[in-house]
Order: C-alpha cells, then sequence, then structure tokens
C-alpha cells in the first residue's frame, strides 16, 4: 500500500506522476532530432564567451548530458564536477573526456536532488537543459541548491526552452500536471519571476542559430546569465 505520510513521499509521489524521459533509452536510441545530441561535441556559445570574459576557478554543470560543456570547461582549466541521472550519459561524457584529455572533470551519475554537497562552493553553475525538464513541485528545491552551492557573486548559466518557438509546451504550471508535460517553455517574464527571486539578471536574451566547428546556439532556447549577490 502507499501512504503519504512525509513531505519527502509527497514529492516521490510526485515524481513519480510526472516521470517523463526515458534518459537512457533516449542515449542509447539516439533517434530523436535533438541538436545537443547532434552536437555533442560542442559547448554552447553563451558557456564560450562567459568563459572568454571571466576567469573562473571551479564550476559544476547539472544534467551534464555526454559533457560537452563540463568538458570544454575542463580543458579551459576550470576544475568542474558534472551530475546527471542517465548513466548512458555519463559513461560517453567520461569516454570523451578520456578521449580529450580533459582531465579537471569528474562526472557522476547522479540525481542533482540526492547529492550531498556538504560545504562545496563553485564560482559557475551551469544548467543546458534540465530546468525546462522539471516538474514544477521540484523547482523551488533546485532553485535553493543552485544558490547554496554558488559561492558569493557566482554565476548561473541557464539554457531553457523559450515561449513562442517549437521546441516546447507553453503549460502553466497546473496544467503541467494535468497534461503530463516533459518539457517546459519559458518567456522572460516568468524567468525573471522566478530566479530574480534569489539572483540578479546580468544578461537574458533569445538564443540564435548559429553553429561552428567551436560552438553552438539554437533559437528554441532562452539564455540566462545570472548572478548571486
Ligand atoms: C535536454 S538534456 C541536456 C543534456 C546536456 N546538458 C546537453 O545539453 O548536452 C537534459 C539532461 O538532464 C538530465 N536530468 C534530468 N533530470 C535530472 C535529475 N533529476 N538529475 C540529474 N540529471 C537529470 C537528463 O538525463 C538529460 O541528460
Amino acid at each position: 500500500m502507499n501512504y503519504i505520510n512525509t513531505m519527502e513521499d509527497l514529492f516521490d509521489m510526485l515524481d513519480r506522476y510526472t516521470e517523463g524521459v526515458d534518459w537512457d533509452a533516449f542515449y542509447t536510441k539516439r533517434d530523436k532530432p535533438a541538436p545537443f545530441l547532434k552536437y555533442h561535441n560542442l559547448p554552447d556559445k553563451c558557456v564560450v564567451d562567459f568563459i572568454n570574459k571571466h576567469n573562473i576557478r571551479n564550476a559544476c554543470e547539472f544534467g551534464c548530458g555526454e559533457g560537452r560543456n563540463a568538458i570544454y570547461l575542463a580543458k579551459n582549466n576550470v576544475d568542474t564536477e558534472a551530475y546527471d541521472l542517465s548513466e548512458i550519459a555519463i559513461e560517453n561524457a567520461k569516454r570523451k573526456a578520456r578521449e580529450s584529455k580533459a582531465e579537471k572533470v569528474v562526472f557522476k551519475a547522479e540525481n542533482i536532488f540526492a547529492i550531498d554537497f556538504r560545504d562545496k562552493k563553485f564560482g559557475l553553475v551551469i544548467d543546458s537543459g534540465i530546468f525546462h525538464h522539471l516538474a514544477p513541485h521540484r523547482r523551488l528545491q533546485y532553485r535553493d541548491i543552485v544558490s547554496s552551492i554558488l559561492a558569493e557573486k557566482g554565476y548561473f548559466i541557464l539554457l531553457c526552452f523559450a515561449a513562442g518557438k517549437d521546441g516546447a509546451d507553453e503549460v502553466d504550471d497546473y496544467e503541467f500536471y494535468r497534461s503530463r508535460q516533459t518539457g517546459v517553455a519559458f518567456t522572460e517574464e516568468r524567468l525573471k519571476e522566478f530566479w530574480g527571486e534569489t539572483f540578479d539578471a546580468v544578461d537574458l536574451r533569445e538564443g540564435e542559430n548559429i553553429v561552428n566547428d567551436q560552438m553552438w546556439e539554437s533559437e528554441y532556447l532562452y539564455i540566462c546569465v545570472f548572478q548571486k549577490g
């Protein structure tokens, strides 16, 4: 019998109710037209631009997938920890890091809500595509985790589906649970409202379609740089 006795029971029940993409199957089959699979060796343009402007010592990436941003950071002398739920993605990321001799990155297959960070602090946290897959009941906890592991004045780079483009569904949080969405698009207003509670908005903009042999960016994404006050 299933009963809800604690807040954790409630969250577990909602997690099961909203279980979305099977990420191990996604990375095994590779049959979805997702640009981050196609350009799996290229970092996000906003990450490259950011690293060219800032001197960052250490970073953490959530939902790192096959490690394209984390490997780029490591090769640019940033000590990096990178986490993803999918063991397949993490195996691929570790292999790619070995092949490209990126030594300053540690990849771990873990659910971000189960990681024990103790007193760790990072100068930069990156989320390229995980926030828009989180169910609304997990978002507040996620914002607290990002904030708690960022050093004072640390930066948070967030890339998520942009409202008004074809990439994802535009639903409010009630509709999310009614229709069991797997990815949600955000407006600039909504991103400022949610993340602005905790962070200062440094740079928020719509993405453009850009690809070269160093980096890529997509018009389906909204790109944000926030800073902890
Ligand atoms: C859209 S993919 C983006 C992957 C990668 N950031 C990239 O752009 O190449 C979202 C990733 O978030 C991961 N993910 C989703 N929920 C997670 C969770 N609770 N903890 C850790 N990773 C998670 C998925 O396994 C998936 O690899």
